[in-house]
């Protein structure tokens, strides 16, 4: 046993700091996949910090197992919460039971999982990423303005709570528009390398690009990598392919100044700092929070100084 708790805590990766914090809480976060992960981790260090909370953050490096050896660790160490970003959706009841025994409650940081007790988290801190693919789906259909468009589709993560829902929301936003037709959709990681890569076959398959009108990428990164295969392929990012995603990193906001990325919808990194004040309101006052603490989804285009929203979002965990 001794062995097993060791070895689990040696997976951890310590980031907190705080001698005597009043509360200490363990995140299990993905990886870093993409720009906007590694601000959120950043950003959570920062809010941590600022709140005088010892944050333990345990890196799984993609991988649902160790996520689960993360949260069985924390419970072992008997922190005071549990900040969980779930690589997938299923998958969970079983070791949330185990930290809803252990009276710890759990939080669920920018994914969502699918369970049939929601008494097994406290909270959800998350954007809408329905609405998050309806709004780039919304923006293709005013912007193509009844031409026809084939889209081509790099999905997250499969089995992702975004990669399902940016999905849906998009199909939903262009189902109204006959013009527009999604004929290649595939996974691309959330990763850039991977967006490159998969976005080089869509290009090879559908005529060279000349067959296809947008992309529409579940992220910014993988935008930026198939941006790459565009260009590579001999054909204008922005212009012959537009090119829509979601995140806004600084990254894609300099593409869209180089007329390379045409828009975005806005996630916040911030996902650390409103958990962080549910849990103080709810260990304080022994008042549950709302089930769904929901941020903001605001979409960006050239139109927007994409040079000036660079600047500022650089110094934003980025
Ligand atoms: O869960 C949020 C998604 O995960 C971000 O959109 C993506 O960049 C990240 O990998």
């Amino acid at each position: 046993m001794k062995r097993i708790l060791l070895g689990t805590a040696a997976a951890v990766a310590f980031a907190g700091t705080a001698a005597a914090a009043d509360l200490t809480v363990g995140f299990s976060q993905i990886g870093s996949e993409s720009g906007w992960r590694a601000a959120e981790t950043s950003v959570s260090k920062i809010e941590a910090e600022k709140r005088g909370i010892d944050l333990k953050i345990a890196d799984a490096q993609q991988k649902q197992e160790n996520q689960i050896k993360a949260i069985r660790g924390f419970v072992a160490q008997g922190v005071d919460a549990i900040f969980l970003a779930p690589v997938v959706a299923t998958g969970w009841d079983t070791v949330l039971e185990e930290a809803k025994d252990a009276e710890i409650p759990v939080i669920l940081l920018d994914r969502t999982i699918e369970t049939s007790d929601d008494s097994l988290y406290l909270t959800a801190v998350t954007s809408d990423t329905v609405h998050e693919g309806k709004v780039a789906g919304d923006w293709l259909v005013k912007t193509v303005a009844g031409k026809p468009c084939n889209v081509v589709e790099l999905q997250g993560t499969v089995g992702s709570s975004p990669a399902i829902n940016r999905k849906k929301g998009f199909e939903d936003g262009i189902a109204s528009a006959s013009n527009i037709k999604i004929t290649r959709s595939q996974t691309g990681d959330f990763t850039r390398a991977k967006g490159k890569e998969v976005m080089e076959g869509f290009l090879k398959a559908e005529g060279g690009g000349k067959d296809i009108c947008a992309l529409y990428a579940h992220n910014d990164d993988m935008a930026v990598g198939a941006i790459q295969a565009i260009k590579e392929a001999g054909l204008k990012p922005g212009t012959d392919i537009l090119v829509v995603s979601i995140d806004a990193v600084p990254d894609i906001f300099k593409a869209m100044a180089d007329g390379e990325a045409n828009a975005t919808v806005e996630l916040t990194p911030n996902m650390a700092g409103p958990a962080f004040d549910a849990l103080k309101a709810f260990k304080d006052s022994g008042k549950a929070p709302e089930k769904w603490i929901q941020t903001e989804s605001k979409l960006y285009t050239q139109a927007d100084d994409p040079m000036k929203v660079y600047e500022e979002k650089k110094g934003l965990g980025y």
